[in-house]
């Protein structure tokens, strides 16, 4: 899952410019993805995730970890693509309900960069997903994740990477 975790840490770091939506509304009247979701952000995220997957296939079988999931050039792009797609379709949901850039909406905050991720790796990788995926490693996907999530969150308000600590 390391490709699909490292985009938005990395997005948080190096986003800013240009917002996707570029500034405009949808006919609700609220912005389409909001300020926080840029094109420097989404670009370099995925790029940082593919780069984390790159060293994984590169020091793959070094160390004897044969037992953990082959990543291919295709797994880690899925993977790093879905996880900031799906927390692009969060935050056009989030504005659809009225909640400000940056509001807390615990689950769906959390979640996104998973369901993003396995969903793209479902739609064009399927035999990948089911050939690495068991129901221990789902559970422990949706253990890991919200605990991941608010540790590097706090640690990114902390040093005023983000804005608010979730
Ligand atoms: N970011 C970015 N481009 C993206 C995703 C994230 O530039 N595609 C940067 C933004 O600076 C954003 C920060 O990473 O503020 C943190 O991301 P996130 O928490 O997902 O965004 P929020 O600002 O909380 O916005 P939202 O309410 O839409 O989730
Ligand atoms: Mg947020």
């Amino acid at each position: 899952m390391l490709p699909a975790y490292l985009p938005n840490p990395i997005a948080a770091l190096a986003g800013g410019g240009t917002p996707i939506d570029l500034g405009r509304n949808l006919s609700d009247g609220k912005r389409i993805f909001g300020e926080g979701k840029t094109y420097r952000g989404l670009i370099i995220g995925i790029l940082a995730g593919i780069g984390i997957g790159l060293v994984q296939i590169g020091i793959s079988g070094i160390y004897g970890w044969k037992n953990l999931p082959e990543q291919t050039y295709l797994s880690i792009t899925l993977l790093a693509t879905g996880a900031l797609l799906g927390d692009l379709c969060k935050s056009f949901i989030k504005r659809r309900l009225g909640k400000e850039r940056g509001a807390k909406w615990p689950i769906a905050d959390m979640y996104d960069l998973v369901a993003g991720s396995l969903l793209l790796v479902l739609i064009f990788d399927p035999a990948w997903l089911f050939a690495n995926m068991t129901l221990l490693i789902f559970i422990l996907i949706l253990i890991i994740t919200p605990i991941l999530h608010r540790v590097v969150n706090i640690i990114g308000y902390h040093f005023r990477v983000k804005e608010v600590p979730w």
